[in-house]
């Protein structure tokens, strides 16, 4: 792994379109714990599943391809409110 650059963050959170939130880390292993059931995580890369359809909860186990496309890709925000 290498060092995080100062524009880039040691740990970031990516929102994958109709998938997992992954949490990443460049700089050593990310614990994510859940405190529910005291399971962790201390991979590099942790796939929350955002779907509910997993198996595995609250781990993506990739179910979510099955469901196929839900949602339209993000826009860009105009900054004006659009109601
Ligand atoms: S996001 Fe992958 S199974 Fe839910």
């Amino acid at each position: 792994m290498s060092a995080p650059t100062d524009r880039e963050p040691a740990v970031e959170v990516v929102l994958c379109p109709d998938g997992p939130a992954l949490v990443r880390s460049k700089v050593s292993p990310v614990d994510v714990v859940i405190p529910t059931d005291g399971s962790a995580s201390t991979r590099p890369v942790s796939a929350l599943c955002r779907c509910g359809r997993t198996g595995r909860d609250p781990w993506c186990d990739g179910t979510h391809k099955l469901a196929g496309r839900r949602r339209r890709p993000a826009e860009p925000a105009t900054g004006k409110d659009e109601t």
